[in-house]
């Protein structure tokens, strides 16, 4: 199978040698060619360059991109995208006025999901999941991570963990599941968090890590949910079977869990709404990457992370949407990279750099994964008729993308 896209207006974020990973002022670079081609063959980015270069390839599909662009397609390192039903009644509490942990302390939130989650069966939750996958893609998604969370036993853990294997033969996307089991304390374990604690590192890992989904392990460190104490103890679990921590700190309160996540080689540290210049310290010199998720901020009104700062510190930064029932129902990556040049002050060369190449790095893909590059997958997006990348975070809430190319596959 080959593909040959011509007369493309710009193919953005090109790189001769690979590259996995881009950090501080190098963010404000964008490597672009005008007026160029690509070519993939089966899977595989084989050629690409100048317009007036392109002979001699004998394709089986040509695609003529007058007008548009090209670039990776959007790598969304950060998701909770199989749940079951909604919370939109959560929602108008809010507006209404009850705030996030108020919804959560009567027995709302995570605990609401979990609920939903254990009485939907599996087949039912697959199809739920798909769906919302199928519409992430077509927004220009090519590469996801989807964390458990919603299960909080054994047994609902594990299906969503089968849910997620089933996502990754049904569909093309490049999936990288997660284990979340310390994502809130259940019901039954309210008086006796240890005991949960001991429920996850005793039965709960050592039975995910059986069915060999997933190589990531996540706790939401916070007050009210896990410490310092309860994430260094579940993380060191989760090291004993080779699962590297990706997890979730500093989203209302800041514990220490950045250099935490650092200390156990972290992939990735996310949420940093709350931030202090230890946090920044911390990640200076290590190999996790913070995220930003400006799509909770948004929905929850709480502070945007200072991304502006992080980047300014010399430090990388990726950008995931966290879709989720409770703090960020939408997977639109578009909006994500809109507004993080609205919000977190990014240029539009930063936020696209930490929507593609960053965040393939968050999930552990960027060896194959998030630029042009020959030899790298073909993952691609090509936009609508445009003038230039930026017009993507300038016109926001649009949907810039016409077509999508999966692992060399038009969709
Ligand atoms: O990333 N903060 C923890 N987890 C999710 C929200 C989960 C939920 O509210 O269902 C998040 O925001
Ligand atoms: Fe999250």
């Amino acid at each position: 199978m080959s593909l040959l896209i011509t007369n493309i207006k710009q193919l953005i974020q090109v790189h001769e040698y690979n590259t996995t990973i881009v950090k501080g002022s190098d963010m404000k670079n964008l490597p672009i060619i005008e007026n160029a081609y690509l070519y993939i063959e089966n899977d595989t980015i084989i050629e690409f360059g100048d317009m007036k270069d392109c002979e001699g390839f004998d394709a089986e599909t040509t695609i003529d991109a007058s007008g548009k662009l090209v670039l990776p397609s959007w790598c969304d390192s950060h998701t909770h995208i199989v749940y079951a039903g909604d919370r939109t009644s959560e929602f108008v509490d809010r507006i209404n006025g009850l705030s996030y942990a108020d919804i959560a302390n009567k027995g709302g939130g995570i605990l609401n999901s979990a609920k939903k989650l254990q009485d939907t069966s599996e087949d039912v939750l697959f199809e739920q999941s798909l769906k919302r996958l199928n519409e992430l893609i077509a927004m220009g998604t090519g590469a996801v991570e989807i964390k458990t969370g919603y299960g909080l036993t054994v047994e609902a853990e594990l299906k969503m963990l089968r849910v997620i294997k089933r996502l990754k033969q049904e569909s093309l996307a490049v999936i990288i599941p997660t284990l979340l089991a310390a994502h809130a304390i259940p019901e039954a374990y309210k008086n006796n968090k240890q005991d949960y604690i001991h429920y996850i590192t005793e039965e709960l890992i050592p039975k995910a890590a059986e069915l060999n989904i997933t190589n990531y392990i996540d706790v939401f460190c916070e007050d009210g949910y896990f410490d310092i104490n309860d994430t260094d103890a579940i993380l060191k679990a989760g090291k004993t079977y080779n699962l590297q921590p990706k997890i979730h700190v500093n989203q209302f309160n800041i514990l220490g869990g950045i250099a935490l996540g650092v200390k156990h080689n972290a992939l990735s540290v996310d949420h940093l709404e709350e931030l202090n210049d230890d946090d920044i310290k911390a990640l200076k010199g290590s190999g996790t990457m913070p995220v930003a998720l400006p799509g909770c901020s948004y929905f929850l009104s709480i502070p945007y992370t200072q991304g502006r700062k992080i980047i300014d510190s010399g430090l990388p930064l990726a950008i995931a949407t966290d879709y989720n029932p409770g703090s960020a129902p939408s997977g639109n990556m578009n909006f994500v990279v809109g507004a993080a040049c609205v919000k977190l002050k990014l240029t539009p060369e930063e936020a696209i750099n930490a929507a593609t190449i960053n965040g393939a790095y968050a999930i552990g893909i960027s060896n194959m994964y998030g630029s042009i590059t020959r030899g790298k997958k073909a993952n691609l997006i090509i936009t609508k008729p445009m003038n230039h990348y930026s017009e993507i975070p300038y016109a926001f809430a649009h949907n810039p993308i016409d077509q999508v190319i999966i692992n060399g596959q038009l969709l």
